[in-house]
């Protein structure tokens, strides 16, 4: 599968034009992340907040070090070594990503077969900025530096169909590739507006806002500065319809101001874009001032309008499954449905939640049990055992896919809340024996199905 982080490299190369002609017809890359025989893996690297080290600096001594390890490499972190003092002073973390392709197909990523691509930033601290809409009730939008500390590790939290997240990251990437590049928009036309539809719960606003953090993090030589602008599509139509005309005018112009800045990478989310619409119908019926219908033609002429301006990436969700007959569904370049989690996905959800009731001492493995194990193991020693030989890890592990298994019409929000309705419905709410609870977990997940479907 071709990379962003690939991709991240020919933007670093913008005149390299021998790169962007080999690798141009970007839906046609060859599905590896190879470059010159090599892998490329993203190395991300968390600076300490008290930091002050130049990122240049720190990259360039966790390149050499990198290119001192001899071991494979896997997603996940990579401890910061002890005799480094000036790394041990700025470093808060160092994790491997985007290896999990590989790991999927059963093949181990070698040191020498990889080249490891080290993105270097620091998180802000400074928490969402809000603008009241003027009434002191609703505020119109937040907006966050980015990297930002609240949607940490979000993006490895959240679950999805294989290859999802993957896709989003390129197409992210291949947008911003081609508006560096100057590609005319009048021969190919690209809007840098992403849709994600699919029903309630099941990981799309908190999509929209990981993969803003992620691309801010990836695209940090290129755009030094981050911007995240959440728009509260219900709070423009609120009951001050009159007012909300030059609510969005407001919100825009800022948003401009953002943009105008070359350095700055800014991305608008506008969650459940289905209010609008319902706005709209609801006016040309009548039922609605018709202020509404200015409402939403005004976000939508400010939308184009943005579309000239490179550095912005427009992220929107609906709650609506079905089509979605809106004149944002146009705009967009990238649908993407999302549904409930697939097994696997469920599975690895459920395994996330396990997990932190472990670390936290809420439950402990049982003696001589080593972890559960990941989806794609787990199927493999399934598949080789004999039903009679289950035990240890591999026992629990089945338990938890007999939870998988049983939740299927459950949202990704839904899963999440089990344990907690889990942990307080056991007998005894102090053991911290892990299989009791996975019994539990699933009699509480019948209840929670019958309830839905009742
Ligand atoms: N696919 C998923 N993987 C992991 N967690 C999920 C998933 N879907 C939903 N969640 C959990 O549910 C919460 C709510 O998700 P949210 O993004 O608000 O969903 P939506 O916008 O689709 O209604 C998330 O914070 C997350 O904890
Ligand atoms: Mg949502």
């Amino acid at each position: 599968m071709g990379s962003p982080i690939a991709m991240e490299i020919f933007l670093q190369n913008a005149t390299d034009t021998e790169t962007y002609n080999t690798n141009g017809v970007l839906e046609s890359v060859s599905p590896s992340l190879l470059t010159d025989d090599k892998v490329l893996v993203s190395v991300e690297v968390c600076l300490k907040p008290s930091s002050t080290a130049r990122i240049e600096d720190v990259q360039a001594v966790v390149e050499r070090m990198l290119e001192k390890r001899s071991l494979s490499y896997v997603d996940g972190p990579i401890p910061v070594p002890d005799d480094d003092t000036f790394l041990k002073e700025n470093v808060q973390r160092i994790h491997i990503c985007d290896t999990d392709e590989w790991v999927e197909k059963h093949e181990i990523l070698l040191f020498w077969q990889v080249k490891p691509v080290v993105h270097v930033f620091q998180l802000s601290e400074e928490g969402p900025g809000e603008e009241s809409s003027g009434d002191g009730q609703l505020s119109s939008f937040n907006e966050w530096i980015l990297p930002a500390k609240e949607f940490d590790g979000m993006w490895e939290s959240l679950i999805f169909e294989v290859g999802l997240k993957q896709r989003l990251l390129r197409y992210a990437a291949s947008a911003l590739l081609f508006t560096e590049k100057g590609v005319n928009p009048f021969l190919v036309s690209w809007n840098r507006v992403i849709l994600l539809h699919g029903p309630p719960g099941t990981g799309k606003t908190s999509l929209c806002k990981a993969l803003a953090q992620k691309l801010s993090i990836r695209f940090n030589s290129r755009y030094p500065q981050c911007q995240l602008v959440e728009v509260n599509a219900h709070s423009l139509f609120s009951k001050w319809f009159s007012e909300s005309g030059k609510l969005v005018a407001k919100l825009f112009q800022k948003i401009q101001e953002m943009v105008e800045e070359e350095n700055n990478l800014v991305f608008v989310v506008i969650d459940e874009v289905e209010s609008l619409a319902a706005a709209r119908n609801a006016a040309l019926s009548g039922s609605e001032p018709s202020d509404s219908i200015r409402v939403v033609n005004a976000l939508l002429t400010q939308m184009d309008k943005l579309k000239s301006s490179p550095n912005v990436i427009i992220l929107t969700t609906s709650n609506i499954t079905a089509a979605i007959d809106i004149a944002f569904v146009d705009r967009a370049d990238i649908k993407a449905y999302v549904g409930p989690p697939p097994l696997q996905a469920r599975y690895e959800i459920l395994r996330s939640c396990m997990e932190e009731l472990i670390r936290t001492g809420i439950l402990t493995y049982p003696e001589g049990y080593f972890k559960f194990l990941n989806y794609p193991t787990l199927r493999e020693k399934l598949n080789m055992a004999e039903a009679h030989e289950l035990q240890g890890s591999l026992c629990l592990s089945k338990q938890l896919v007999e939870a998988a298994e049983l939740c299927e019409s459950l949202s990704g929000r839904a899963l999440r809340k089990l344990p907690l309705l889990a942990h307080a419905a056991l007998d005894n709410p102090y053991s911290r024996d892990p299989a009791q609870f996975l019994n539990t977990m699933i009699d509480v997940a019948k209840r929670e199905i019958s309830q839905l479907s009742g």
